[in-house]
């Protein structure tokens, strides 16, 4: 029985694999994807997300537009230096010929855990924006979610500053909503895979050509990952591969067991310090002021990176054991 999923997200290099990857996988149900600002601008994170729906012969699956800034301090740019101006990577895919549904992100996502017979799990590759203001206006429809899967944080270093991921990075005060103190009556199980994990799925050169050679969606995507981002990649630590960080969540939903998960709590850094939007994990807290959650410690990417390329490159579905 395919399971209810949500994605809110910010297409984005990585994000368009998660998407391609939830639409191929056969264990999941995509109900809807909602967008915000981030690597780019929500009014083009907005058009890439029904692009990469139309891609994938998935025009069916509605799309709400979110937030277009963060909560409270607005940033400046978002990461087309490492997506490019359009946010995918300077290819350019046919545009949808469907409009993004008329409701905001936020009633969107409560109306839609609201008519589902089934838990919902909610999935967020993007600042998490459009989450916290769903959070705080819809607390009691949040409470019923499944789960929530994220790709944000780093137990480690970011790639912002220092310290911080991009996602949380980008809207601190949204992160620590959803992370550290959610508010809900509920607590909804928490999965937050961060960068230090993420970056264990990575592609190089030969995937690409696999992808390049297996078809239309795999030839739009090979050319999404194969100039800028990888040449961002190339330049930052000299080798030919780049990190599909967005890709673990959708996988987290479908393949359970190929990332490694331990019990922790977070906490998220609002300061205007050189420490803002940093994220900072603490393994089997005690502390119940703190959410509990699972935090994501390990990954199989070598099995991801093989689950993934079979399903976007279009062959027989394989098992995730
Ligand atoms: C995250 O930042 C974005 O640039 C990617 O799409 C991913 O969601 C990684 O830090
Ligand atoms: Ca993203």
């Amino acid at each position: 029985m395919a399971s209810p999923l949500l994605i809110d997200c910010d297409p984005g290099v990585d994000d368009m694999i998660a998407l391609l990857f939830a639409c191929a996988s056969h264990e999941i149900r995509l109900l809807g994807v909602t967008t915000v600002s981030g690597n780019v601008g929500v009014d083009k994170t907005t058009a890439n997300a029904l692009a990469i729906l139309a891609l994938a012969g998935r025009s069916d699956v509605p799309v709400a537009r979110g937030s277009s800034r963060p909560l409270i301090r607005s940033v400046r740019g978002g990461a087309a230096d490492v997506h490019g101006d359009n946010g995918l990577g300077g290819v350019c895919l046919p545009p949808s010929d469907v409009a993004p549904d008329p409701r905001h992100a936020v009633d969107f996502l409560a109306e839609t855990v609201t008519d589902s017979a089934e838990p919902v799990t909610l999935i967020a590759t993007g600042p998490l924006t459009n989450i916290a203001l769903f959070y705080a206006r819809y607390p009691d429809v949040a409470s019923s979610l499944r789960r929530v899967i994220i790709m944000g944080g780093s137990i480690g270093p970011g790639n912002v500053t220092p310290a911080a991921e991009f996602n949380c990075w980008f809207d601190p005060e949204a992160a620590y909503r959803v992370l550290t103190d959610t508010g809900l009556s509920r607590q909804v199980p928490n999965f937050m895979i961060g960068l230090d994990v993420a970056a264990r799925v990575s592609l190089g050169v030969n995937e690409l050509s696999v992808l390049r050679n297996s078809g239309r969606v795999g030839a739009y995507v090979a050319d999404a990952l194969g100039g800028q981002y990888l040449n961002h990649f190339r330049d930052l630590d000299g080798r030919d591969t780049m990190p599909i960080y967005d890709s673990v969540t959708v996988v987290e939903a479908v393949c359970p067991g190929l990332i490694t998960m331990a019990p922790a709590s977070v906490e998220v850094d609002t300061s205007t310090e050189r420490g803002r939007g940093a994220t900072e994990v603490h393994f089997r807290s005690s502390n119940d002021q703190i959410v509990e959650q699972s935090v994501g410690v390990d990954a199989n990417g070598e099995k991801i990176v093989e689950v993934i390329l079979e399903r976007l490159a279009g062959g027989d579905l394989p098992s995730c054991a």
